[in-house]
């Protein structure tokens, strides 16, 4: 979910719509504003929908000084105008927005609110109930009812309240889930991400877990919830607001593709010297050197990612590496190694599923490092290092040019590593010549990307089942390219081990089954050649994407020849293009398929 606020200006509306937009990112189920003109005239609109929709049933009328807004992806309570946030008190004093997931919310339900009747199905509704409650049985101020709910909680939120007996002020919390403050002149605003805010402030405070803050327009005031008064400065962020605009794209996700060689260069060029050794902070890459195994933790997209760099880490710095879903390796974690290092890879660094593993590690006490994109994020607050992707804002939920940049950096640093243990294979390893390679084989499958709506109408049109094969470095690739087909086109795709093909998955091949076999690995492309005619000699409709271009019957899309170990950067751009034109064909938002959302901050 996305959470905005602002206090102290008087289109705060336009500035929470112009917010809000900026976080559809986030969950777009359903969306809400309350405003107030701190004179007695307030606003609560809230709809099903998108933030459009939002727009669309707002009135001249709807005005004010201060205010609060949110875009939902539902956890509890199906997306409707009525669980839609801001959710308001049985008395109408306060309002709220939330972020994250109650766990007791039921049982403060039942023992504080028997009398309440509860108008929505969410947990959120519960807490702001609540704060009504104690500060009418316990005759306290909006702030310390909010203080003594907050202390009964348990569980994640970001929250936003409005006393509206108090309109001078907006009430924050925070715990687990995400949340900056942001500091204008004469204002100040509230946001779950900087680029919500970027058009208002680049000054953001960050909030830690377990603060609250009391907010006025000239004034922000943080302290624990055990009412101990905390300093922060404000840090600066260095992104501009076209940064974050589509510019000539249809969708986010065309642009991001796009992006991917000047990413590529990008990378090379902030962590390579003019040789071509990578700039690795020494003290970094001594904690690395100590360990003698390495995890890596991910979730979605960035798993795949990490997947793909396992061989680097085992290749080029000898490394024996983990890769592992970081949801079931906090449940289930595996006996660890002596000097374990554990690598975080998160595009957006906010990742529920993720910190969980990373709160324990800290509390291990071991070495980690987070991968993002997002400078100041949770996951790289935490970590004990942090290497940026570079990336630039990654907007569409359906993730290209960060996949891509999570395998670039990680090459890097296995390289690095390996030139510190004077390893053979990193010294020969010519990185730089490498990624010049890959961006300038990226663009020119960029350049076709009309031929991949062709390939899409032609193999995917209206399919609802699809497979990717691929053995040796193409698996990972496998697995992330039906990934990107399952989240934007609904097609139920998978992806295989070629090998595995005959284990069971054969049995899926019927006549026109769509199945698109990788082939760059030249260790076994022959076996993968192979499953291709096995899978036709049964009906499929083949597709190759491949590094070398063989006689065959059906398309290939061939692809530049880079080292093996970066193949992955250049044989997911096909599927990413296929996906996209898949998506887009069948008239689908490309940008914000259903159910998904970019950064989900909830287990
Ligand atoms: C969400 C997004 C995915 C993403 C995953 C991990 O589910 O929809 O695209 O891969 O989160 O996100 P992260 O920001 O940690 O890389």
């Amino acid at each position: 979910c996305g959470i905005v606020g602002i206090i102290g200006k008087d289109n705060s509306r336009d500035v929470l719509l112009n917010g809000l937009k900026k976080l559809e990112y986030r969950g777009y189920d359903s969306a809400g504003i309350y405003v107030n003109d701190q004179n007695g005239h307030d606003s609560l609109v809230k709809t099903q929908g998108r933030i459009a929709d939002l727009e669309a049933k707002l009135t001249p009328a709807v005005q004010g000084e201060m205010g609060i807004g949110h875009t939902r992806w539902a956890t509890h309570g199906e997306p409707s105008d009525i669980n839609a946030h801001p959710h308001v008190s049985a008395d109408g004093r306060f309002y709220l927005v939330h972020n994250g997931v109650i766990n007791n919310y039921a049982q403060l339900r039942d023992q504080y609110l028997q009398g309440v009747q509860l108008v929505s199905q969410t947990d959120t509704e519960v807490v702001v109930q609540l704060i009504a409650y104690f500060a009418k049985t316990d005759q306290l101020s909006g702030r310390e009812a909010f203080r003594k709910t907050l202390t009964l909680l348990d569980g994640s939120y970001a929250f936003l309240l409005v006393d509206r007996t108090e309109p001078d002020k907006l009430f924050v919390a925070k715990n687990k889930s995400p949340l900056l403050v942001g500091v204008g002149d004469g204002f100040n605003v509230v946001c779950s991400d900087a680029m919500a805010m970027l058009d208002q402030t680049k000054d953001f405070i960050e909030l830690h877990d377990g603060e609250m803050v009391t907010i006025t327009q000239d004034k922000i005031n943080i302290e624990t919830i055990a009412g101990k008064a905390v300093q922060r400065a404000p840090y600066h962020v260095d992104m501009s607001v076209s940064d974050t605009e589509k510019g000539p794209y249809p969708f986010y996700m065309l642009k991001e593709i796009n992006e991917q060689p000047t990413v590529m260069r990008r990378l090379a060029q902030t962590y390579l010297d003019e040789k071509g050794q990578p700039q690795i902070a020494p003290e970094l890459l001594a904690a690395l050197k100590q360990a003698d195994r390495l995890y890596i933790l991910a979730a979605g997209t960035s798993y795949h990612a990490g997947l793909v760099a396992k061989s680097m880490f085992e290749k080029l710095a000898q490394l024996p590496t983990e890769v592992s879903l970081a949801s079931e390796f906090g449940y289930n974690t595996p006996l660890l190694a002596k000097k374990p290092f554990f690598l975080f890879l998160s595009q957006s660094g906010e990742t529920a599923d993720s910190r969980q593993v990373l709160v324990k590690v800290k509390q291990w006490g071991y070495p980690s490092l987070t991968m993002t994109n997002v400078p100041g994020s949770t996951l790289s607050r935490e970590a004990t290092y942090t290497l940026l992707l570079k990336a630039g804002p990654e907007i569409a939920v359906a993730s290209t040019k960060a996949y891509t940049a999570q395998i670039a950096l990680q090459a890097i640093l296995a390289k690095a590593l390996g030139e510190t243990r004077q390893l053979v294979t990193a010294q020969k390893f010519d990185i730089r010549k490498q990624l010049g390679l890959v961006a300038n084989g990226m663009q020119t499958l960029i350049d076709e990307h009309h031929r991949f709506d062709q390939l899409a109408k032609t193999y995917l049109g209206t399919t609802s089942n699809a497979f990717y094969i691929g053995r040796g470095y193409d698996y990972p690739v496998s697995l992330e390219a039906a990934l990107k087909l399952k989240e934007i086109s609904y097609v139920q795709a998978e992806g295989f081990a070629g090998a595995e093909l005959k284990h069971g998955t054969i049995s899926l091949i019927e006549k026109g089954t769509p199945v698109i076999a990788i082939i760059t690995d030249k260790r076994v492309a022959s076996h993968t050649r192979s499953n291709v005619q096995e899978v036709r000699a049964r009906g499929a409709h083949v597709l190759t994407i491949a590094m070398h271009a063989v006689a065959q019957q059906s398309d290939q899309v061939v692809l530049a020849d880079v080292n093996p170990l970066l193949s992955a950067l250049l044989s997911v751009v096909p599927a990413q293009l296929l996906a996209y034109y898949t998506s887009l064909n069948r008239g689908y938002d490309v940008d914000k398929p259903r159910n998904l959302a970019k950064a989900v901050t909830v287990e």
